[in-house]
Order: C-alpha cells, then sequence, then structure tokens
C-alpha cells in the first residue's frame, strides 16, 4: 500500500537534522505501488530517501521523496555452509548485521554499527573497517521507473567500486531498489587487518563473530558521533584518490600521511580526507551551528538548529583550506539536495 504526505518535514527523516521540507513524500510498499505511481502520473523530480542517512537537504524539496516501507528478511536457502538471505530495502541495516551475527553468519561483522537501510547500503556500497558491503551481495531486485518492471542485476553488473555503484551513475534516476540477496557463510573468516580492529577483538577475547562486532561497534562509538545526539552523516567526504607523483610530492613534505593502495589501479594512491582536514587545522572547528567533528575530521555535524544550505556552505570552505594547503580537491560522499 502507498502513502502520501503532502508539505512534509524532514527533521526527522534526514540524520543531519537539518529543517528542510519536501512537497510531498510518497511511501511504498511493493513494486505495484510503484508501477501505480509511475504509470498514473509520472512524477518529473523525484528522490529514493531510505532511513536518511546519507542525504543532505540544502533547500525545501519541491518534488516527490520515494521512500520504502516493505522490512521482510527472508532466508531463501542453507546448504550447511552458505546461507542465501533476501531482505528488503527498509531493513534497518544494523538490524541485519545484529541478526546475521546472532546467528553464527558472517560476511557482514565488519559493517557493524553503519547508520543505513538495507535499500541504501549498495548504492554507495558502505564499506568499513576493511570490508565492503558489495563482498557479501549476490543479486539485487530494484524496479526501473522507465520500463515500469522489476529488474534483477547480478553483484557483477552492479558496477560497484570505492562508495561507488551504477545506481549513482547509469542508474540514477532511474532505479528504486526493492530488495537485496546476500551470501553469508559459517566458516570463520575474521577480517582483522584495519586499524585498531585486531587489538580491541583480542581484548575481548579472540576472534569470535561476537567479539568482532562488539569491538567494531566500540571502536565507531569512540569515534563518531551519534547522529541521534548530534546531526551528522558519517564521512562527508569522500577519501581522495590522486597520481601517485602526487602522493610522493607531498610525502616528502608529510611523510606521515595516511596513504593507500588502490585495487587494480598502480598508479594512483588513496589519501585519508580526514587526515587532512585535520592537518589543516580543522578539527573541531566550528562556525554557527556547523563544524568539523572533534574526534573524525571527516564528520562534519549539526550543532543543532543548522540549515542544509549552510551545512553546505561550511563543506565547501573545508574543501577550499584542504585545497589550498595541500592542493588536494576532496569530494562529498553525501548526496546533496
Ligand atoms: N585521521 C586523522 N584525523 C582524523 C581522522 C582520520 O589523522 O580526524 C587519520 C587516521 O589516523 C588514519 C586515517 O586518517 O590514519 C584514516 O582514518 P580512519 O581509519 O578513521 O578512516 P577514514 O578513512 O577516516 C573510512 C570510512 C569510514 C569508516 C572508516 C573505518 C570513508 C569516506 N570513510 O574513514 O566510513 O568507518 O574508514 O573503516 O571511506 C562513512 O562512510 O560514513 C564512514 C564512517
Amino acid at each position: 500500500m502507498k502513502r502520501t504526505y503532502n508539505n512534509i518535514n524532514l527533521q526527522n527523516r534526514n540524520s543531519f537534522g537539518v529543517i528542510e521540507q519536501a512537497d510531498r513524500l510518497v511511501e511504498f510498499e511493493t513494486a505495484d505501488d510503484l508501477k501505480a505511481l509511475f504509470s498514473e502520473e509520472r512524477p518529473s523530480k523525484w528522490y529514493v530517501l531510505g532511513a536518511g542517512n546519507n542525504t543532505l537537504f540544502t533547500q525545501s524539496y519541491n518534488g516527490t521523496l520515494i521512500s520504502p516501507t516493505c522490512s521482510a528478511r527472508t532466508t531463501l536457502n542453507d546448504d550447511g555452509e552458505y546461507v542465501d538471505v533476501r531482505v528488503e530495502a527498509a531493513h534497518d541495516w544494523d538490524e541485519f548485521v545484529a541478526w546475521s551475527v546472532d546467528n553464527g553468519l558472517w560476511g557482514v561483522e565488519n559493517l557493524s554499527a553503519i547508520p543505513s537501510s538495507v535499500g541504501a547500503a549498495p548504492v554507495q556500497n558502505i564499506g568499513a573497517y576493511g570490508a565492503e558491503v558489495k563482498d557479501a551481495i549476490t543479486a539485487i531486485d530494484y524496479f526501473d521507473t522507465n520500463k515500469l518492471e522489476v529488474v534483477r542485476l547480478k553483484c557483477e553488473e552492479c558496477q560497484f567500486g570505492y562508495r561507488e555503484s551504477i545506481f549513482k551513475h547509469k542508474l540514477r534516476g532511474v532505479a528504486i531498489i526493492l530488495a537485496v540477496e546476500f551470501r553469508l557463510h559459517r566458516t570463520p573468516t575474521p577480517n582483522l587487518g584495519y586499524g585498531d580492529v585486531i587489538r580491541e577483538v583480542e581484548a575481548r577475547g579472540g576472534a569470535t563473530l561476537r567479539n568482532i562486532r562488539e569491538a567494531i561497534c566500540a571502536i565507531r562509538a569512540s569515534k563518531l558521533p551519534d547522529p541521534k545526539v548530534l546531526g551528522n552523516a558519517g564521512s562527508f567526504f569522500k577519501n581522495p584518490i590522486v597520481d601517485k607523483s602526487v602522493a610522493e610530492q607531498l610525502l616528502q613534505s608529510y611523510p606521515d600521511m595516511p596513504h593507500y593502495p588502490v585495487p587494480n589501479d598502480a598508479n594512483s594512491v588513496k589519501l585519508a580526507a580526514g587526515w587532512l582536514i585535520d592537518k589543516s587545522g580543522l578539527k573541531g572547528y566550528r562556525e554557527g551551528h556547523v563544524g568539523v567533528h572533534n574526534r573524525q575530521a571527516l564528520v562534519l555535524v549539526n550543532h543543532g538548529g543548522a540549515t542544509g544550505g549552510e551545512v553546505l556552505h561550511f563543506a565547501e570552505f573545508v574543501c577550499s583550506v584542504v585545497h589550498n594547503k595541500f592542493g588536494v580537491d576532496i569530494c562529498p560522499e553525501v548526496n546533496i539536495l
């Protein structure tokens, strides 16, 4: 069943907590609801709003926001080792991770405590602590608003990359994700190579699924602000990928600069935007209602009462300071409307 709300206040529908409005918001449950919406009166301007964890509204939205409410989780197959699970778009991401850990299923534990809905997770290929959601996805069903039918994509067809997928490019403005299918497994595959993870896991008694989840939840809670307390959208910027020669030059001046290889691209290097912002002297810096978080410089926060326009203006300021200091351009990871 679909439900329509007119002139809706978005403050409780975006994790930044910015005060903006939308002309219309339509909640849908099934592909038939979407078929009815797009065949009866195709909205001229629309955007899919999941749980609103990665979207910044910079002004009132004069179009239709489309939001899923379907949240079923179904086990499709269990052969004793691999378990295939289908999860609908509005299912909370972390509740799915918690369920998999409770059931002894490996594959998504490093992605614990990421604020997201399941439907939004593949759009930016959420990733943390050496894992990306693409590694657990087998297929995605979406509603194609041009063809007015459900289309199924295999994982290999989703063009996943670092914070990238086909849903941000070719299928932007076309696809509405209905459900994601995952393959989890029972053989333990602890992935502890990133940062503090191994230390925190060992402090809890070793690499069990539960200890990994608890360690990651604790690391995230110590660095990342809780959006319920301080409005934010996680990392505001992507880590920039630069030419190897640019990284080498910077390393001469800043030998301690974090830098990471880019898979399948020996000529590029990934830098840490949080480090660049921090070294630009902006960690904890605040202007009016908006600031850089004081424990993780990659996160911009709404100290209360900010408009989306103010957040955008502040983000542009951060980019210009980093550019002036390092000559590196950092770009938002958050969807800006
Ligand atoms: N750093 C600083 N100062 C800071 C922040 C970071 O010097 O204020 C340095 C760190 O010391 C480290 C490097 O920068 O050497 C990287 O920092 P960190 O390990 O915290 O990870 P990140 O690159 O800042 C990424 C993801 C996060 C994810 C973490 C952990 C992106 C854009 N962000 O952050 O994802 O949780 O790795 O895996 O890739 C998100 O997308 O919303 C998000 C939180």
